[in-house]
């Protein structure tokens, strides 16, 4: 269903890998919805070619960008508005990877190297988006932007490693780099912390089937599909939510407000018997 909710806005969207990432449900969202955006990923990722598909289908055109590198971001920017013929509405950063995770180190063996590279991926690169957009004025007001995260920001999941420390400092940048963005251009910064969701990333968390799991019998409305992750940024992007900011959002099925369910608990009593 399709309501024009983004009609005449344009965009940048980052981190559409393959058909199974949110970014890649929400390019497709924001597009039935009328929004106009550039998609972006890292060099090496393109290289992969699936985005293509989604380019052609949305009308979008492909610009890489590695979201370190502040470089790439200030042509990314540039070349986003030259496109779309005007400044920005909306931006979702939808960017996650934990090096250590990938090696297999565990969070007491960590690699500090891998460490500072995970962080500088998965948190930083939303600070110097954001910077970028700032310096280059290239947000119109009213505008929004979205980064995505996971509640191993708030309570310990020992198996998501060092990005529950990478999601905790994003959500700090959201709320600090908000003010700023809010007081002097009018523009909301809100982060969706998002149930466990099967895509590349997600499937990199050890023990990513019990985890899953476990949260949908946990949650009343069961997990959050990535494509109602994609319609609740819709929603953020939309003039509908317009004083929604510095904002943690919980798109969890009601998760992180639970102790325990009836589900939960049946299943560990028939352990008990
Ligand atoms: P995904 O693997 O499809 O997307 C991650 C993206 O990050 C990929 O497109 C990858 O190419 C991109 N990326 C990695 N390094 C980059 C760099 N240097 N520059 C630019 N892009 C880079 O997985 P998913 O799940 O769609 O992840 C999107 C976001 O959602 C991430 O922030 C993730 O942490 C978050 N999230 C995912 C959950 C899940 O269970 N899948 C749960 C909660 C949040």
């Amino acid at each position: 269903m399709s309501y024009n909710l983004l009609k005449g806005k344009r965009g940048i969207i980052f981190g559409a890998l393959d058909e199974n990432s949110i970014a890649w449900k929400t390019a497709e969202r924001v597009h039935e919805e009328g929004g106009k955006f550039v998609l972006t990923n890292a060099p090496i990722a393109l290289r992969m070619g699936t985005l293509t598909a989604l380019g052609e289908k949305t009308n979008s055109e492909i610009i890489p960008a590695d979201a370190t590198s502040i470089e790439d971001l200030e042509n990314l920017v540039e070349k986003a508005q030259e496109i779309l013929g005007g400044k920005l509405d909306f931006v979702l950063h939808s960017i996650g990877m934990s090096v250590n995770v990938r090696k297999g180190n565990h969070y007491t063996n960590m690699n500090y190297d891998f460490t500072t590279k995970g962080w500088d991926i998965s948190a930083v690169s939303f600070h110097k988006t954001m910077q970028v957009l700032y310096k280059k004025d290239a947000m119109n007001e009213w505008g929004s932007i979205v980064a995505l995260t996971y509640m191993a920001a708030q309570r310990v999941f020992p198996d998501y490693n060092d990005m529950a420390d990478n999601k905790a400092y994003l959500e700090s940048i959201a709320r600090s780099f908000g003010y700023f963005f809010g007081t002097e251009k009018k523009v909301r910064v809100n982060t969706i912390s998002q149930s466990p969701t099967p895509t590349t990333a997600g499937q990199g968390v050890k023990g990513f089937d019990g985890f899953i799991a476990y949260a949908d019998k946990m949650s009343p409305l069961g997990n959050a599909t990535a494509l109602e992750c994609a319609d609740y940024t819709v929603s953020l992007f939309s003039d509908l939510t317009k004083k929604v900011t510095l904002q943690n959002l919980f798109n969890d099925g009601g998760f992180s407000n639970m102790g325990v369910s009836q589900q939960v608990m049946e299943t560990f009593m028939k352990d008990q018997e």
